[in-house]
């Protein structure tokens, strides 16, 4: 079976055809033009614009998924169409659904509108040593982005529960932030996560230390805003007590921020798989991408006996094939669910969640 994936509710236009033989997932293709240059000038992404930018873009990039893959036959070799309906922005979730209902019904394939947070949470099944058929349910999945900050409960294929989730801003969109503040561009996230690699720990002159907002509450969610805010106000006090922002300085502001981020995530989601007793955990979205993440969620596995996976650094922001596999198991559900697959029966839904 090929899938021809398609995702367009941020700021990148992705295509990507995925093949599935008897459940083994191999990814013939998967193109992402970014728009992160045009959207740099805003320090964040403008609707209107992505959506502009996505209508320019979607039929080259589409044709560039088709030729990497060698598909030449669209009509005989494409199965099955999948589309990221939600959440996102409205303006640009829209041109990519219209652009796969426009497909299915030219070509009368099966189309499923896919929830972008479950796109994240298959990346996982898109790495090669993934075994599918090894898969044992309940998962706890942490999902992190610019919009998201969630701990899901996967109890089975499209059977999720959600333990919890911030309660002001994203972690992604709290290093998007703090990298404004401190003037490291945008997206922030890669940015804050290079200066704080750059400190050596013998450079740690100023001792600063930022709050682990909610890390001690009984509930599930997160809260990064106050520690946004902690950023802004060290960066005041620093400069008023006559301190440079210089390099040294900035590197470990973003050490100490970045700590404080990570500490709070890998507490939570212990506490949920303990609470819940599940004994695989697994990580996503574009914030898994930061390595202090990555090794702080494996050594947490590790020493509590836990199951894990993170997704390839690849496919950790947004892209299509994630969303292809997530329409794979979209569809084999849609069969004894009576769900409709047909170009007509995809909505999109800007706030579209688990529950
Ligand atoms: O999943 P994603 O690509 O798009 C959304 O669905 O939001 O996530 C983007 C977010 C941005 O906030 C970006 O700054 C963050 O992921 N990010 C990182 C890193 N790479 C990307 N955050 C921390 N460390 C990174 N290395
Ligand atoms: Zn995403």
């Amino acid at each position: 079976m090929k899938i021809l994936g398609i995702e367009s509710s941020c700021d990148e236009t992705a295509v990507a055809v995925l093949e599935v033989k008897n459940g083994k997932p191999k990814v013939l293709s998967n193109i992402i033009s970014s728009q992160v240059k045009l959207h740099a000038k805003f320090g964040g992404v403008v609707p209107n614009l992505a959506a502009r930018e996505h209508v320019k873009n979607i039929e080259r990039v589409f044709r560039a998924a088709l030729k990497k893959a060698e598909i030449k036959n669209f009509d005989k070799e494409i199965d099955l169409i999948a589309v990221t309906r939600g959440p996102g922005l409205a303006p640009a979730l829209l041109v990519g659904i219209t652009f796969a209902k426009t497909l299915a019904w030219k070509y009368d394939k099966p189309l499923i509108g896919v929830n972008h947070l479950e796109g994240h949470v298959y990346s996982n099944w898109l790495n090669d040593n993934f075994k599918p058929k090894t898969v044992k349910f309940p998962i706890l999945h942490l999902i992190v982005s610019g919009g998201h900050t969630e701990l899901v409960i996967m109890k089975g294929h499209g059977k999720y529960e959600l333990l919890g989730e911030t309660l002001d801003d994203a972690v992604g969109e709290a290093f998007d932030k703090a990298a404004r503040l401190l003037g490291l561009g945008y997206p922030g996230g890669p940015a804050v996560a290079a200066r704080a690699a750059k400190l050596k720990m013998k450079n740690e002159k100023l001792k600063i230390e930022f709050p682990r907002p909610m890390n001690n509450s009984k509930d599930l969610n997160f809260s990064y805003s106050g520690l946004k805010t902690a950023v802004l106000y060290k960066i005041r006090d620093l400069q008023n007590s006559g301190i440079k922002m210089d390099n040294d300085v900035i590197n470990e502001v973003c050490y100490e921020f970045q700590k404080a981020a990570v500490e709070v995530l890998i507490k939570k989601t212990l506490k949920a798989a303990k609470e819940y007793k599940v004994d695989s955990i697994m990580l996503s979205g574009g914030v898994s991408a930061n390595t202090l993440l990555r090794t702080e969620f494996k050594k947490m596995a590790e020493e509590n006996g836990l199951r894990y996976s993170r997704p390839s650094l690849e496919y950790t922001g947004d892209n299509a094939a994630m969303i292809a596999m997530a329409g794979y198991y979209n569809k084999l559900k849609a069969k004894s669910s009576k769900r409709k697959t047909t170009w007509g029966s995809v909505e999109m839904d800007a706030n579209l969640g688990f529950n």
